[in-house]
Formats: structure tokens, C-alpha cells, sequence
């Protein structure tokens, strides 16, 4: 059987989502291994998340660079050196350079909290919650130019309940993307995944 594919993981937050990755791994279901977790800060959960599994960290300091080509330079040795064969964006929060995108093209996945395009950008829950959607969702993409536009991989609904708050409306949301994402990384590694134009065509 082929070796386990290595993947990059990048986060600024909590990490739920690299732990749900993590588990998909040890179920089974995803057959990867995570090269390495990198942050652009220091106090993300993630990072602790990746030390308790005894995977490869990489803190890179936005702050320490002169522009965001140089952060990106930076941040794709890292991924070079890791070996990954795919970038996954997991509260990444950080808008990647041109350069980047283009050296990476067809690699980065990302997931956001509201079914794109409705909702892009830093505030999907709470912006889906102010409009008085009664539908959102996640959505799994592939990364360009840009913000939260590049051809959609998968995507899943999430009704908005009158009760909501962010928090709870949140909740779901990540319950479904934990669900999701892992998914996505497989169907992208098995090479199950084509991009045409727009379209992601899965096998
Ligand atoms: C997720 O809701 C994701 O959609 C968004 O940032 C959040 C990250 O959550 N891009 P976590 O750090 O994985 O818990």
C-alpha cells in the first residue's frame, strides 16, 4: 500500500479543524499524514493540538517581515522542506500573495463558515446571522487570487435557527465542517479531484 500522503496545515485559531483532520487519520478515512502545523501565532491552539501529537510546528511572525511576499517565502520553505503535496488552510487567517498562489496552484484548499459565494471574508458567521439567512454552510475550496473565491470543492448546509447566536450558530457550523474537510483532503489526495474552469470535477 502507498505510503500515508504528507500534507501541510496552517491555522491562526483553535484548531478544531486540524484535530478533526487528525482523528480522520487515526479512523482511517483519511489517509495522510500532517508534515507539519504552522501558525502566524504564537498562541494558537493549534500549535497545541500538534505538540500533544508529536507533529512538526512552525511559528512565522508576520511582524518579522518586510511585506507579505516575504512572509510568503518564508512560509513555502517550510512547506517545501515538510514534503507536503497539498496546503490546508484551516483558520488561516492571512490573505496569501500572488506569488504564492501561483507556486502552489491547484494545492491550497480552504474552508469557510457560510456557503461561498454568500458571505465571504473574515465574518461568514456572523454576517450570514445579521442578514437573517435561514440557510448557510461551509465550504471547501481551492485557494486563488482572490478571497474565499476559488472553484468550490465541496459545500454542505446549515440551517440558521431563531435562536441563534454566533456562538451556537458557530457550533454547528463546525461540527459539520469537521465532518467535511477531511473529505475533501482525501478525495484531493487520491486524485479524485479535477479543476475546470470553475468547476471541480470529483470522481
Ligand atoms: C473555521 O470556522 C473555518 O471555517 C474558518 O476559521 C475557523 C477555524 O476554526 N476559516 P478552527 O481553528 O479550526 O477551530
Amino acid at each position: 500500500m502507498a505510503a500515508a500522503a504528507p500534507i501541510a496545515v496552517c491555522c491562526s485559531g483553535r484548531g478544531t479543524n486540524l484535530e478533526a483532520i487528525l482523528r480522520a487519520i487515526r479512523r482511517g478515512s483519511l489517509r495522510a499524514r500532517v508534515a507539519v502545523v504552522i501558525s502566524d501565532n504564537p498562541r494558537s491552539g493549534a500549535l497545541v493540538r500538534a505538540r500533544a501529537a508529536k507533529i512538526q510546528t512552525a511559528v512565522i511572525l508576520p511582524a518579522k517581515f518586510p511585506s507579505r511576499e516575504a512572509f510568503d517565502k518564508a512560509l513555502a520553505r517550510v512547506i517545501e522542506r515538510s514534503g507536503a503535496r497539498i496546503i490546508v488552510l484551516a483558520g488561516f487567517m492571512r490573505i496569501l500573495s500572488p506569488w504564492f498562489i501561483r507556486r502552489f496552484r491547484g494545492k491550497i484548499l480552504n474552508i469557510h463558515p457560510a456557503l461561498l459565494p454568500a458571505f465571504a471574508g473574515a465574518n461568514g458567521v456572523r454576517d450570514a446571522l445579521a442578514h437573517g439567512a435561514k440557510i448557510t454552510g461551509v465550504t471547501v475550496h481551492f485557494v486563488d487570487e482572490k478571497v474565499d473565491h476559488g472553484p468550490i470543492i465541496l459545500q454542505a448546509p446549515v440551517a440558521v435557527l431563531e435562536k441563534d447566536t454566533q456562538e451556537s450558530l458557530h457550533a454547528r457550523i463546525h461540527r459539520v465542517e469537521h465532518r467535511l474537510y477531511p473529505q475533501a483532503i482525501q478525495r484531493g489526495l487520491a486524485g479524485r479531484v479535477r479543476i475546470a474552469g470553475r468547476k471541480v470535477l470529483i470522481s
